[in-house]
């Protein structure tokens, strides 16, 4: 007994300080936040198009001006419960009182201003492979955007999702500033597309199938994947069996920029809010974002086929 305690507990004492290690929450370099120019806001409402932050943070249903509103309230149902996006208007409740450096940190390290690891249904996992002079950007424009005291709820998670320390371990496996994919000989616009779609896009988030414990597969990058509310699928965009390869590049540009597909269809769901997003982006990177998706490896679906 005796013996078989004494050697439990320093393995639980070792066990317990490697998870504390492992666990801690990381931080942007502060030479480079430092080396970072002033932002431009009116650069930094393209960014904000391209991120789609208003798709999760304005208030649910909100339309037209009303999605400036960045109120949070948005239930994102995941298998691992439901999140409750917060508000990030430049208010009290808010991040009114957020430095630039902590939306680096928070955007890039999924790390809060209290050190606190941020759940990644805030596709940080994406954002991650940001520049700093993009986010500066926009910082100054979500400045320029309407207060509210909106006070949205808490998260519905239960043990062990609710444990934000865990998410330290989960952040080392996947969370990487590396690209997804290295393209032989990428032109000047594939690279662009490159930038926006496995950042600040985030379209891997839905597009890409996720393994049990929520990280992307990214050996069936947007290869398409089971909804994350359990229903439906969202589709193949690459130009494998079951995607897009009879689209042409001039077909996806002008589906991300009015909603139409090249049969007219309305893209619908969670996309719709993509495309009302992409109006905001220049029409030269949707052009790129075509480029990009031409461009990439083609993947049957990455769902199974009873799923459709
Ligand atoms: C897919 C949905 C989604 C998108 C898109 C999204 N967010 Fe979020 N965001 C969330 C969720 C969920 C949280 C809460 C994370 C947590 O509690 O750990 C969050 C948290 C945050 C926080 C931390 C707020 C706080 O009080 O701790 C900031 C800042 C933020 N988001 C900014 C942005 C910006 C800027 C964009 C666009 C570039 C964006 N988000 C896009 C879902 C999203
Ligand atoms: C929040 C989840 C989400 C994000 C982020 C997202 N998509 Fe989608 N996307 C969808 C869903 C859902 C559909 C299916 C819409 C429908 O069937 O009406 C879709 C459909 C599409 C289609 C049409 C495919 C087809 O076969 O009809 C294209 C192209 C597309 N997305 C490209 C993108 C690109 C490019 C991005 C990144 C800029 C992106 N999506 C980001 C959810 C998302």
């Amino acid at each position: 007994m005796r013996t078989a305690a004494s050697l439990v507990l320093p393995l639980i004492l070792v066990g317990g300080g490697a998870f504390w290690f492992l666990s801690a929450p990381s931080y942007v370099d502060a030479a480079k936040l430092a080396a970072v120019g002033p932002g431009d806001a009116q650069r930094g409402m393209s960014v904000f198009g391209q991120g789609g932050c208003a798709s999760c943070h304005a208030a649910p249903g909100a339309k037209g001006d009303a999605r400036l509103v960045l109120a949070g309230g948005v239930n994102l149902v995941t298998p691992f419960g439901t999140f409750v996006t917060p508000n990030i208007s430049p208010s009290k409740q808010g991040i009114g009182g957020w430095s630039f450096e902590d939306l680096a940190n928070a955007m890039l390290k999924g790390t809060s201003p209290d050190g606190q690891n941020l759940y990644p249904a805030f596709p940080y996992t994406s954002y991650a492979r940001m520049q700093l002079q993009d986010i500066a950007d926009l910082y100054a424009y979500l400045k320029t955007l309407p207060p509210t005291d909106n006070v949205a709820g808490p998260h519905k998670l239960g043990f062990p999702f609710n444990i934000r320390r865990g998410l330290g371990l989960w952040k080392r496996l996947y969370l990487s500033p590396e690209p997804v994919l290295t393209i032989a000989d990428a032109s000047d616009a594939i690279k662009r597309g490159q930038y926006l779609v496995e950042g600040p896009g985030h379209c891997g988030e839905c597009h890409t199938p996720r393994n049990p414990i929520g990280g992307l597969d990214n050996s069936q990058w947007l290869a398409g994947a089971k909804a994350p509310e359990g229903k439906g699928v969202i589709p193949n965009i690459t130009g494998g069996d079951g995607g897009i390869d009879s689209w042409s590049e001039k077909d996806i540009a002008y589906a991300l920029e009015s909603g139409f597909t090249p049969d007219f269809d309305s893209l619908g769901g969670s996309m719709a809010d993509v495309v009302l997003n992409m109006a905001h982006v220049e029409p030269a990177d949707r052009e790129a974002i075509a480029a990009y998706l031409k461009a990439i490896p083609a993947h049957p679906n990455g769902y199974p086929a009873a799923t459709k």
